[in-house]
């Protein structure tokens, strides 16, 4: 692994389970939204642009490294890439988000899905890697990531996002040999894609299981979880993975038992009662309220204390429970940072 020779290994220690002088910090949808130097190449690229050219999508996953002083880097791309190298269109309207023109409805439009070597049809996400690791001359490790195949699904069917994916659900809820086959086909394709990420350098790997909590925990383990572990499964030989699931807080031993190395918690849990759950050995990711970054910044010091102190200051990554948000001042998310780095118990 080349993680030995990265410079500030803290977040990869505790994704070891380590004990660390102080938790690592990093915040989910980090490269891009609220930064103003992001908001110039937006006015400038088209979002698939940023996407697959090298050189923006290193510009762009390196300035919260430089400019809010974060733990580890996240590579700039986005999930809907895997229905794209599937030969399901998708477009990025400005405005609206993810727009797939021919949504998948049916078991014949699952059987047409292509899944094809990731190396080649995702070729630019590789470069981008390899380039991006060159920017950041092992400053901080670098997170590669996915969609998890439930989420993947419900944009590939609903045709756009939703509150409720209810189109999404009445698929697997109708056709279900033929919703399982599509999480089948999205899962080889991930897995391919995710081992192609590491071995172009990526040190780490989260999966964003952003619509999770949209099912029942029941339905949970027939939709998400199999698919979840199957990819924890094949990726933790290679490097640590971390699970992410939006509501999914029934299912936080359920990650642990699937092979994750670290566990994200969103807002809706306390951290006490998610260290409760897991118990001490497990390590966890989150859970501050993105929206609550627009707190005045004495308050998110505050309350950021109160954070690090509910799960505990070992086995734990400081981040939000979800992603940041377009609107947080850049000076209250490098408050956010600092007052991680400045914690003592
Ligand atoms: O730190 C980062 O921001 C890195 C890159 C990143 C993007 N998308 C860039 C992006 C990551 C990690 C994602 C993941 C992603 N994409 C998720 C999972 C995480 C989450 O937030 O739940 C999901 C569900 C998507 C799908 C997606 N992509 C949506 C719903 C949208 C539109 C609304 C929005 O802004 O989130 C996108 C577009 C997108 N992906 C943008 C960015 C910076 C905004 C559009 C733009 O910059 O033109």
């Amino acid at each position: 692994m080349s993680s030995s020779k990265i410079k500030n290994d803290l977040f990869l220690r505790a994704l070891q389970g380590e004990t660390v002088e102080r938790p690592p910090v990093w915040m989910m949808r980090q490269a891009g939204r609220y930064l103003p130097d992001f908001m110039k190449l937006k006015e400038k690229y088209p979002f698939f642009e940023r996407v697959q050219n090298p050189e923006l999508a290193t510009e762009i996953t390196v300035m919260p490294i430089d400019q809010v002083g974060v733990d580890t880097a996240i590579l700039f791309s986005d999930i809907l890439v895997i229905p794209q190298a599937m030969n399901c269109e998708v477009e990025m309207v400005p405005g609206r988000g993810p727009v797939i023109p021919n949504p998948i409805r049916s078991l014949s439009d699952v059987e047409k899905l292509i899944t094809p070597p990731a190396e080649e049809s995702l070729d630019y996400v590789m470069n981008a890697i390899v380039h991006t690791k060159d920017a950041l001359a092992n400053r901080v490790p670098l997170i590669g990531f996915a969609g998890s195949p439930w989420t993947i699904l419900c944009y590939m069917v609903e045709g756009h996002g939703s509150k409720d994916f209810s189109t999404a659900k009445g698929f697997c809820f109708s056709q279900p040999k033929a919703a399982h086959l599509l999480l089948q086909k999205i899962t080889d394709m991930t897995i391919d894609y995710l081992k192609a990420k590491v071995k172009a350098g990526c040190d780490v790997i989260q999966v964003f299981d952003s619509w999770g909590g949209l099912l029942s925990p029941e339905d949970y383990n027939t939709w998400s979880l199999p698919y979840m572990r199957q990819i924890a499964q094949a990726i933790k030989p290679h490097v640590p993975v971390i699970l992410f699931g939006k509501g999914c807080w029934y299912a936080l031993n359920d990650f642990s038992e699937a092979g994750a190395s670290a566990i994200g918690v969103d807002w809706t849990l306390s951290p006490e009662k998610a260290r409760g759950i897991v118990g001490p050995d497990v390590v966890l990711q989150g859970n501050f309220d993105p929206s609550k970054l627009l707190s005045p910044i004495p308050v998110i010091e505050a309350e950021v204390k109160k954070m690090i102190d509910g799960f505990g200051p070992q086995r734990y990554i400081a981040n939000l429970g979800h992603g940041i948000l377009p609107n947080i001042p850049v000076d209250h998310a490098k408050a956010f940072v600092n007052a991680v780095k400045q914690y003592s118990a």
